[in-house]
């Protein structure tokens, strides 16, 4: 049996990917696995969290499609663009490369469900197609659906204005997220209503409609949990061993007092929002863990490291789950990527969501509205107040859980 695994190299979606295939390696160790995967996103994901691989999987390099000394505008979505347009030529030609190198012809393929011409491939092949859902299965509706929702917002002008955004602010900002550029050339809808899906996802955690939905829908529907998360998660390794110097830091810090900070690795933000979210932290005196890529440091006001040394901490790179796992950890301030939010989840720590983009804006709804376990923050963008006020409020709720629970009696 060889199985080949596409992988889609952007947000956490390939680390999720690795991680399942990783889990299946390990229980089918006869099976030949064949992970296929960007240069630029299998470095990443290695260096991320995986030690070493099962000896069965083997991972091939796909063509990004970035052309040489390809300039960046510093859109997020120009990678994908670019890397969708070179699809799904760069995806064959790999899958030749594992045919010949491990003298076995493919018998399945397993693939990120971004990618949706993989089930051409396979179909051509005449194998099965197993796609994988890595975003919230709410998600996955707002594709089978697209149709109709194009519809309803073309009859109804002005729908979802009932509370204060009466320009029509928000509709547009939701047509948006439907059509995201580059995501709309990958024909999400195409591999709906098939057999299998893999859904990155708890049974559990659905809302009933949708999940009778998405069974109508598939007939087989997988809900394998949380991909790329243990659970429970495992016990903190000593501190010591942690090289970022995070673990220790947070040994340092009073239980549940500290705001972790980190926008994940594709996210920019805008400078003005840094500069009032960093003058927040350092006039609150709150203690902080900031993950902040070393390319993104300067846009700090000027001294802020060295003024906020005594209660703050800026990495480059932090030990997510680890990070929250650690009992000092009281809040996450997040872009809501699924992964974030899902590591969040499982260490049971609240959340503060400033969306960005893709799923962030449907994640962050679902995390403040639906599961209630966080707040979007005050005011939908950075401000010095709104940073102050939405810390608080999570904080002194944590600290206020924290004194109940250590006094019953109260
Ligand atoms: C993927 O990354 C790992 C770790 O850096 C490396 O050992 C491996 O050779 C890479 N695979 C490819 C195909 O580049």
């Amino acid at each position: 049996m060889h199985v080949a695994v596409f992988a889609f190299p952007f947000g956490c979606h390939a680390l999720a990917l690795i991680n399942l295939v990783q889990k299946l390696a390990r229980a089918a160790q006869e099976t030949q696995f064949s992970f296929l995967n960007t240069e630029k996103s299998n470095n990443s994901i290695f260096s991320a969290s995986i030690a070493s691989l099962p000896d069965n999987i083997k991972t091939y390099n796909v063509a990004d499609g970035v052309p040489q000394s390809h300039v960046f505008s510093g859109d997020p979505i120009e990678r994908v663009e670019l890397f969708i347009k070179e699809t799904p030529k760069n995806f064959k030609m790999a899958l030749e490369t594992a045919v010949a190198e491990t003298g076995q012809e493919i018998s399945c393929l397993i693939a990120d469900a971004f990618l949706s011409f993989s089930g051409s491939i396979a179909e051509c092949l005449s194998i099965p197609w197993i796609p994988v859902w890595i975003p919230v299965p709410h998600s996955l509706s707002t594709h089978i659906y697209t149709d109709m929702i194009r519809q309803h917002y073309a009859n109804s002008l002005g729908y979802g204005c009932s509370n204060s955004c009466g320009d029509g602010h928000d509709v547009e900002l939701e047509e948006k997220t439907l059509e995201i550029p580059g995501l709309s050339e990958l024909h999400i809808a195409d591999f709906a209503c098939r057999d299998t899906l893999v859904v990155n996802f708890y049974q559990e955690l659905y809302p009933e409609p949708l999940l009778n939905d998405l069974k109508s829908k598939f007939s087989n529907l997988l809900n394998v949990g949380f991909i790329s998360l243990s659970m429970p998660p495992p016990s903190l390794p000593p501190s010591t061993e942690d090289t970022t110097g995070c673990l220790s830091w947070l040994d340092s810090q009073k239980s549940k007092t500290v705001a972790y900070i980190s926008f994940g690795t594709v996210v920019n933000i805008p400078r003005s929002e840094m500069e009032e979210l960093a003058e927040a932290l350092e006039e609150s005196r709150i203690p902080f863990l900031w993950s902040l890529r070393e390319n993104v440091r300067d846009c700090l006001p000027n001294g802020f490291l060295e003024r906020t040394i005594m209660h703050g901490k800026v990495v480059p790179w932090a030990p997510q789950t680890q990070v929250l796992a650690h009992s000092s950890t009281g809040v996450f301030m997040t872009h809501c990527g699924a992964n974030s939010v899902y590591e969040s989840i499982a260490n049971g720590v609240p959340m503060i969501c400033r969306p960005f983009f893709a799923d962030n804006k449907l994640n962050a709804r679902l995390v403040a509205d639906v599961w209630r376990i966080g707040e979007r923050i005050d005011g939908g963008v950075f401000t010095k107040t709104g940073v102050a006020r939405s810390l608080d409020l999570i904080l002194q709720h944590e600290q206020g859980k924290k004194n109940s629970e250590q006094s019953p009696s109260h």
